[in-house]
């Protein structure tokens, strides 16, 4: 079917906000038994970002959500999705009020959790309100501060999370317009939803009558299991969101992968069979920013240059639940800001 009468959704703004504070691989080794050298030689990375004390995630995503309506052009929207794992409240969502701060009181808004997928997931449910005609123009912002639910005593996660928050604005338009959201592929696989997982908090632990562990309050990850699984769900998504999309893993000019450890990219890049230079990365300088961390990447490849207007890009993303998704776009003119 010629697709002349379907509408798209179409990236037309972008914004991202940074906690100002630092925290270096130094600054970790000397509360904890780890080094720079073991951060950098198992994740690539150098520094994270931390929130500092009255910050919260909303914090965090009312600031990239003006800098991406701003880069849009217009403040109206008529849906907000905030991806977080880290609301600033069990109850209610945190997307209402980020919206109300953004001087959106009364659009709709929700929160989606799926974890380091979640910002995937939430451009292709905002994709699906502009292709359903219930939506004209969506917020979708990524935003997290996973710090709040680390254990201090845990070098391995303390070492590879930071906060931050990123945000795009998408707007109908056509299929085959720069920017238009291509085909999704979307999965999960709940039979390992042990390997990360934050065990108390919620309705299993409170409704368990056992009294609370102190320590399960805490994220825990089992890190080898969901390295192997990280290269396999994001090679195999990126396989099948090329093969809906009708191009070639060698058309593809820039690889934009959830950022979690250098070292999980580079085997995706051998497993497509891709030149490293073709993936781009900031893993090295924000960390795992879980739902923020494909807006960060690709509002910093942007702004870096080493992603240009025109070229093919691909996203794909992987985390907790286990869930990923991967969705394709030709990049447009955007205002950087
Ligand atoms: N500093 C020093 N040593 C450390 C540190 C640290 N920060 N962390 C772990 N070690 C030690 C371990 O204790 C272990 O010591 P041992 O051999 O004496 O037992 C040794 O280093 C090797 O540990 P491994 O776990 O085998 O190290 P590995 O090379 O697998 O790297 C890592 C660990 C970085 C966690 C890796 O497994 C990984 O990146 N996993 C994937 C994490 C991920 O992608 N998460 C994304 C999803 S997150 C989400 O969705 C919320």
């Amino acid at each position: 079917m010629a697709g002349h009468h379907r509408r798209a959704a179409v990236l037309c703004g972008i914004g991202t906000w940074l906690p100002p504070r630092v925290v270096t691989n130094a600054d970790l080794a000397r509360q904890l038994d780890t080094s720079d050298e073991w951060i950098r030689t198992r994740t690539g990375i150098r520094e994270r970002r931390v929130i500092d004390r009255g910050m919260s995630t909303s914090v965090l995503a009312v600031e990239a959500g003006a800098r991406a309506l701003k880069s849009s052009g217009s403040s109206e929207v008529d849906l907000v999705v905030v991806a977080t794992t880290t609301p600033d409240h069990p109850c209610p969502s945190t997307a209402p009020e980020v919206a109300h701060r953004l001087g959106l009181t009364g659009v709709a808004a929700f929160d989606l959790n799926a974890v380091c997928a979640g910002f995937v997931y939430a451009l292709a449910t905002a994709a699906g309100h502009i292709a359903a005609g219930s939506a004209e123009r969506v917020l979708v912002i990524g935003a997290d501060t996973f710090t709040t639910v680390l254990n201090p005593l845990d070098r391995t996660t303390l070492a590879i999370f930071g906060d931050g928050a990123g945000a795009v604005v998408l707007r109908a338009g056509t299929p085959d317009e720069p920017g238009a959201l291509g085909p999704f592929d979307l999965g999960a696989d709940g039979s390992n939803a042990d390997l990360l997982i934050v065990p108390a908090g919620g309705s299993e632990q409170r409704g368990s009558g056992e009294p609370l562990d102190p320590a399960d309050v805490h994220f825990r990850m089992d890190g080898q299991p969901v390295f192997r699984n990280a290269v396999t769900r994001m090679s195999e998504s990126a396989v099948k969101v090329l093969d809906r999309a009708g191009w070639r893993v060698e058309d593809v000019d820039r690889f934009a992968c959830h950022q979690a450890n250098a070292r999980i990219i580079s085997a995706v890049a051998r497993d497509l069979a891709v030149p490293q230079e073709r993936f781009v990365l900031n893993v090295d300088r924000v960390g795992n920013t879980v739902a923020a961390s494909i807006p960060l990447v690709l509002a910093d490849a942007a702004a870096a240059g080493d992603i240009e207007p025109g070229h093919r890009v691909l996203v794909t993303s992987f985390g907790a639940g286990l869930g990923w998704g991967s969705t394709v776009l030709t990049w447009p003119e955007l205002d950087l800001g």
